[in-house]
């Protein structure tokens, strides 16, 4: 199709957590479209959503439903993207896909735009698959990129703190229920995940590989982490952690760089990264949090510091090291709003760089 006219937009899965952010950012980006069709699971079919202060009617995504359709953003979980996705490209659909359907496939661009745009260069002008990574991935390359193309990544370990929308509108209802139930003296019943979410914090919900003790989180933070930044020998250790939270995941994120960095340094980066703000008062103790990350763009980095632990000539484990005195190791803690940066905004964003007539 021609890119100079606005697309015919679907969203695939707009009655979920991340089908109705993403009606949500095409309303608040004044998004320039042709049409907007909604689809979601026969359940829904026939059932408005609000638009534009207009109600829009579900459809149920049945075969050749989209064929009248340029981009059809899915997020409706990894079967149904399995099942639709090359049917839809076959007819002339660009689909750009939050599932992890497509994330390993070489002819599907695995696309942050802050990060590896080039990527999309392949597929522009023709019907494609463009996979979405992973929330966790997005909202780490986000900080962790712009370090690494300037000093050099030798090694990361990262800590997760991952709201319950990651699993979808369910795992926020019953975040929800749980606590008034646990407030009203009862005892909480998991059905999304196995362990209570409410007042507790549990291991990603994932499975977890026998063989290496990684949970598929963790595995996906790596693999998408080394496609995303071509670098099959990226060193990077993860342990997801879901946490009593509704929305944005949060990260502790300890780096070893390349080549040795000040925190000055360290701070310009990532002062200089396009999507990412830091918020880093330790005098007021306000640092990054889900709360404040909740319905924002950006990824929010703070606690920026030097990890004193790390080997320095001169020096023992734990003595202070002056802001402008270089160092390998750094810490910090970041959060971002996983149904907007880490799904929604960012396959928004990738339709935008094919089709510029939508901004
Ligand atoms: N939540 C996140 O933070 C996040 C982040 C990145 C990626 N993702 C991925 O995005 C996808 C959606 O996640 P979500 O959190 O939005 O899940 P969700 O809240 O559970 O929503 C699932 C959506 O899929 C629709 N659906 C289910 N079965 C269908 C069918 N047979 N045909 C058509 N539509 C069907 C549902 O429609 P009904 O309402 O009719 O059932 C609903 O609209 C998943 O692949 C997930 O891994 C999610």
């Amino acid at each position: 199709m021609s890119t100079s006219r606005p697309p015919r937009l679907a969203i695939v899965g707009a009655t979920g957590a991340v089908g109705r952010e993403m009606m949500t950012i095409l309303e608040q980006r004044r998004s320039r479209h042709a049409s907007l069709r909604l689809f979601a699971s026969p359940r829904s079919a026939g059932s408005t959503l609000p638009y534009r202060g207009e109600p829009v009617t579900v459809e149920a995504l049945v075969p050749g439903a989209l064929r009248d359709v340029d981009v059809a953003l899915f997020s409706a979980g990894s079967s149904i993207s399995k099942s639709l996705g090359p049917e839809a490209r076959a007819a002339g659909v660009t689909v750009i896909d939050n599932s992890s359907a497509f994330r390993a496939d070489p002819a599907c661009p695995l696309i942050i735009p802050e990060v590896n745009p080039a990527a999309l260069e392949s597929v522009r002008g023709k019907p494609a698959i463009i996979a979405n990574p992973n929330c966790s991935t997005i909202i780490l390359l986000m900080a962790l990129a712009p370090l690494r193309a300037a000093f050099g990544l030798r090694r990361a370990v990262v800590s997760t703190y991952q709201a319950v929308s990651g699993a979808g509108a369910k795992a926020m209802d019953e975040l929800v229920e749980q606590s008034r139930e646990v407030l009203a003296g009862r005892e909480a019943r998991p059905s999304v995940f196995q362990e209570p979410c409410a007042f507790n914090l549990f291991s990603h919900n994932s499975a977890v590989d026998p063989a290496t003790g990684q949970n598929v989180e963790e595995q996906k933070m790596l693999s998408e982490s080394r496609r995303i930044l071509g670098d099959d020998a990226l060193a990077l250790t993860a342990t997801c952690v879901r946490v009593p939270v509704l929305r944005a995941h949060s990260q502790s994120v300890n780096i070893t760089l390349e080549r040795a960095a000040s925190e000055k340094q360290v701070r310009e980066v990532l002062a200089g990264a396009p999507g990412v703000t830091i918020l880093d008062d330790r005098a007021a103790n306000r640092f990054p949090t889900p709360l404040k990350a909740s319905g924002g763009d950006d990824v929010l980095v703070g606690r920026i510091r030097p990890d004193l632990s790390q080997p320095r000539e001169g020096k023992r484990a734990g003595e202070p090291i002056a802001p402008d005195q270089p160092t390998l190791g750094f810490e910090m803690f970041i959060a971002g709003d996983q149904l907007r940066k880490g799904a929604a905004l960012n396959a928004i964003q990738i339709a935008e760089m094919l089709f510029g007539s939508m901004r």
